[in-house]
C-alpha cells in the first residue's frame, strides 16, 4: 500500500481494480463458515454481523436460510455496494455499515454471531488488535459465537499488499479473549490457481 493512501482508499481501490470474482479471496460460497454456522442451529431471529464482508456471498446465503437480522460491515463502501446491487429488494432489511468495525455502534451484547473471514488478520499492531477485541466483546452477547477465519500458520504473510497475521485456533481464541470450540484447517484456491492455507475457528464468548 502507498504510504499516503488510507486503508479505506486502499480497499476501495482494490475493489475498483478487479471484479469481485477476481480478488484472491473470492469464493462462490464461504462453505467452511456456513458448515460451522449450521452446526450451531441458531434461531432465525439471531443477530448476525459479517465483519469485513467485502463483496462476498455470506449475506446472500444467510438471507436464503431465513436469517433477517443481518449486518454487513466493511471499510469499502464499493464492496458493500456489490452485495447490495446483487441482492436488490432482498437486501432491504440488511444493515450496511461502510466503516471500520471498531467504529460501528452496536448495541452492547446485541450480536449472537460475529463472522469475520480474512479481516481481523490484517490487524498486525497490538493496539489495533486490542481495539478489535474490545469492539467484539462489547457487541457479542455472553454465550454468543464468533466464526473467524485467518491465514493458518503456514499460510501467506501478506494479502492485497498488506501484512497479515497467521494463527492456530488456540492462538486466535487467546488473541480475541474467546473460548475455542473448534478449529478447521482448510485450503483456499485463488482465482489464479494458487493455494492459501486458512484456519477457521468457532469460538464462544464466556
Ligand atoms: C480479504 S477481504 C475478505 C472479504 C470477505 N470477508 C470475503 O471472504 O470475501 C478483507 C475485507 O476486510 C475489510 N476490512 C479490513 N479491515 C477492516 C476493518 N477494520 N473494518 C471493516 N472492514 C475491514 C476490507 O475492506 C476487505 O473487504
Amino acid at each position: 500500500m502507498d504510504g499516503r493512501m488510507s486503508l479505506v482508499e486502499h480497499w476501495h481501490d482494490t475493489y475498483q481494480k478487479r471484479p469481485p470474482t477476481r480478488v484472491t479471496w473470492y469464493r462462490a460460497h464461504l462453505e467452511t463458515s456456513l458448515a460451522l454456522l449450521q452446526s450451531l442451529e441458531l434461531p432465525l431471529s439471531s443477530a448476525i454481523v459479517d465483519v469485513g464482508a467485502g463483496a462476498s456471498t455470506l449475506i446472500d446465503d444467510l438471507l436464503d436460510q431465513g436469517f433477517s437480522k443481518v449486518t454487513a460491515v466493511d471499510l469499502s463502501a464499493s464492496a458493500l455496494a456489490v452485495i447490495e446491487r446483487r441482492l436488490g429488494a432482498r437486501g432491504e432489511g440488511v444493515r450496511w455499515c461502510a466503516q471500520d468495525v471498531c467504529d460501528v455502534s452496536f448495541e452492547p451484547g446485541s450480536i449472537d454471531l460475529w463472522h469475520d473471514r480474512a479481516a481481523f488478520h490484517f490487524q498486525v499492531e497490538e493496539a489495533d488488535k486490542a481495539r478489535y477485541r474490545a469492539a467484539l466483546h462489547s457487541a457479542l452477547r455472553p454465550g454468543g459465537y464468533a466464526i473467524v477465519s485467518t491465514f493458518a500458520p503456514d499460510g501467506p504473510q501478506r494479502c492485497s499488499g498488506l501484512p497479515t497475521e497467521r494463527y492456530t485456533g488456540p492462538q486466535l481464541a487467546e488473541a480475541l479473549g474467546l473460548t475455542l470450540v473448534e478449529a478447521v484447517l482448510h485450503v483456499h484456491d485463488t482465482p489464479a490457481g494458487n493455494h492459501q492455507r486458512f484456519m477457521t475457528a468457532l469460538m464462544t464468548r464466556p
